[in-house]
């Protein structure tokens, strides 16, 4: 047949030679905590949020809008947060941000916000799952999210959008994050996070976010079987947010998913890359401050607008 004839290749096969004979194929061990068993396409998208290299991650948290609106630094995500892009491992927003105002030429993985359905107006515990599966292909998302509240009104509810987006998830390999969330009301302190991370783990979440905590934060992390990343929280001084970072990663944390300390500082390219400092190189936190000093300086010299500071001081 013609067809064969024209096979241009096939004229010119051999056989192969080199087998590599008595060098054993290895199995290479999976670098994420607990994901040594999980698919190659899993696992794929876990290694473009934990860094193979360090193992870790540092997630720009930018989904406050999705319950709380236009928050300070957030008012303007195309001026305060196109910036951090190169600086950040993963963004984690709302597909309505993603879409509006992240160009889609970043790299970056994307860790989709997936509940809503409440508002800082109403019980925050009561969310629902807000974006369908498919979007999440759509928009290739590394690894989906929502938010449980232990011990809230509507822990239940929460608890149950969290094992639906995990199923989903996992039908077709892409990773959920759970968020621990808590409710005023709640003590902020290592029973707590010990019970929401673990309660989230064994449920099938790929990974948690949840706080740091002065007393028992290594107790917290050796009792889940899975990543924890730390949420940043209200606002502190620079130097207390890298502190903060630097002690989470040294008692086990695998990466902070920030926000209001980077989109809110003085100077937030300075600071996305002081958080990276501690998180990559393990950079002592006065190190990694004098870096985002040096850096905040260095722009000021060269009279670089911070855009995102002049977008909120204006
Ligand atoms: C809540 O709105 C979200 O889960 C945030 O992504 C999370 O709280 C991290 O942001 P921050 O560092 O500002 O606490």
């Amino acid at each position: 047949m013609v067809w064969f004839q024209d096979m241009a290749d096939k004229d010119d096969i051999r056989e192969g030679k080199d087998f590599g004979l008595g060098i054993p194929q290895q199995n290479r061990a999976f670098h994420v905590k607990g994901g040594g068993a999980l698919d190659w396409g899993m696992q794929n998208r876990l290694a473009r949020i934990f860094n193979p290299a360090s193992g870790r991650t540092v997630m720009l948290a930018f989904d406050h809008g999705y319950f709380q609106g236009p928050t300070t630094g957030l008012e303007r995500i195309d001026l305060t947060i196109v910036p951090l892009i190169p600086h950040a491992d993963v963004l984690m927003c709302t597909r309505g941000a993603l879409r509006s105002v992240i160009p889609a030429s970043a790299t970056n993985a994307l860790v989709l916000r997936c509940s809503g359905g409440q508002s800082i107006l109403t019980e925050l515990s009561r969310e629902l799952i807000a974006v369908d599966i498919e979007d999440a292909i759509r928009l290739n998302a590394a690894a989906i999210t929502t938010q449980i509240y232990v011990g809230a009104e509507y822990e239940h509810q929460s608890i149950k959008n969290l094992v639906q987006l995990i199923d989903t998830g996992n039908r077709y390999g892409i990773p959920t994050m759970a968020v621990t969330g808590v409710g005023a009301e709640m003590k902020r302190d290592q029973r707590y996070f010990g019970l929401a991370t673990r309660i989230a783990a064994e449920l099938g979440a790929h990974y948690v976010k949840s706080y740091f905590i002065e007393e028992g934060f290594e107790r917290v992390v050796a009792g889940c079987p899975v990543p924890i990343v730390i949420a940043g929280g209200k606002k502190l001084p620079e130097l207390d947010a890298l502190t903060m970072a630097y002690k989470a990663l040294d008692q086990g944390a695998a990466g902070v998913d920030m926000g209001r300390n980077i989109f809110q500082s003085d100077d937030p390219v300075a600071m996305i890359q002081a958080v990276g400092a501690v998180v990559h190189k393990k950079e002592k936190p006065q190190q990694a401050f004098q870096l985002y000093q040096q850096l905040k300086d260095a722009m000021r010299a060269r009279n670089v607008p911070d855009r995102s500071r002049l977008a909120r001081t204006s």
